[in-house]
């Protein structure tokens, strides 16, 4: 029995990039390696096309690519962070570790993101940037980016977007929400292995003289050399290759609008079997979601280390709630390689874990 992740990343791989994993060695600083890149940075512009973007690879998880998309912020520039989750909480960690000035609005976890609070602080020209997280992977809930970038917009002020577990998987305009610049990663709605990250920043903002802080995480020195047909640092070559197959993958199958659609669908499976069996949604309602991942209340009498052990045993891996959510949820999610077949086995499962408690 295969064992099928149902955590938000790393995914299930589909046979096509587990064997793009396996493929000859290759010397990063070959000219096979440098088409590669090349060719990655290619269909990374190709996900939602739009002009005046320049896709920057980094070799790191996803957290790499957000901490070195915030080197585009100056040093004493300050930043308005909109925090509903653990991930935009992480985006004020940064930029408290790299030493720029911000505040931060933050609302419940279960709640969206501060609009109002956000229009007020903007309003006062304070801050040269907004930041925040597109789909906040703590709850499932996609937040309404576009309302904030609209705001952020009337006020002259640039968004930095968190797109970790949304690229790919979600709608992003990119232009049109007043976004400078997004992050996101290879192991989540991509299909690929983790290892690899990237930013996707604006050309102006890439012009501009760096803010970083760190010598690896300075987006701009990654930028300069790939538009040389370099890397600073080593990437890791196996798992580029593999992002490569991915994205290709990602086209042959139309974009990021089907699956999307396919994300909807197996969605709304697992909803409403947990439905069924007495797990309530976390958010308050569906619509809160993004398409990829649903939090849920345990049910009375369960407990998450008995539904995870469970589910294990029949080969799904499940995902507890972080901080003040551990042990009260679990997370599905419903990214990577997973078929109808593979929905029928997890209802049967979740039926004999919960099916007695409801
Ligand atoms: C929204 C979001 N941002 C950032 C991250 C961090 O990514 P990583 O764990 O790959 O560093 C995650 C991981 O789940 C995420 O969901």
């Amino acid at each position: 029995m295969v064992t099928k992740l149902l955590n938000p990343g790393p995914v299930s791989l589909t046979q096509r990039v587990r064997g793009a994993l396996s493929l000859e060695d290759v010397c990063h600083r070959e000219v096979e390696f440098r088409e590669l890149v090349g060719r990655v940075r290619e269909r990374l512009s190709g996900v939602y096309s739009e002009r005046g973007f320049t896709p920057v690879l980094l070799g790191g998880s996803g957290t790499a690519a957000v901490e070195a998309m915030l080197s585009l912020v100056g040093k004493d520039e300050s930043s308005l962070v909109v925090a509903n989750g653990v991930y935009g909480e992480r985006i004020q960690a940064m930029l408290a570790a790299q030493g720029k000035p911000h505040e931060v609005i933050a609302s419940p976890w279960t709640s969206g993101i501060d609009l109002d609070a956000a229009e007020n602080a903007l309003g006062t020209g304070a801050f040269k940037r907004v930041i925040t997280v597109h789909h906040e992977t703590t709850t499932g809930r996609l937040n309404d980016v576009a309302a904030l970038g609209a705001i952020a917009e009337k006020h002259g002020v640039p968004m930095l977007l968190d797109a970790v577990s949304s690229f790919a998987g979600e709608e992003l305009k990119l232009a049109e929400w007043n976004i400078e610049a997004l992050a996101g990663t290879a192991n989540k709605c991509v299909h690929g292995a983790p290892g690899v990250s990237f930013v996707l920043a604006s050309d102006a903002a890439l012009k501009r003289p760096s803010g970083a802080t760190s010598v690896y995480l300075d987006l701009s020195r990654h930028a300069n050399d790939q538009a040389k047909g370099s890397t600073p640092f080593t990437l890791p070559t196996h798992v580029t290759r593999a992002f490569d197959e991915a994205l290709a993958e990602l086209d042959d199958e139309g974009g990021w609008r089907p699956r999307h659609a396919a994300y909807g669908m197996r969605s709304a499976r697992v909803r409403s079997v947990c439905r069924e069996l007495g797990a309530s949604l976390l958010l308050d309602s569906e619509d809160a979601y993004g398409a990829t991942l649903t939090s849920f209340r345990l049910p009375s009498g369960s407990t998450y280390a008995a539904l995870h052990a469970a589910l294990k045993h029949n080969g799904f891996v499940i995902y507890a709630g972080q901080g003040k959510f551990d042990g009260a949820i679990f997370r599905i999610a419903v990214m990577g390689d997973l078929g109808s077949l593979d929905l029928d086995r997890l209802a049967a499962s979740l039926r004999g874990a919960l099916g007695a408690l409801a």
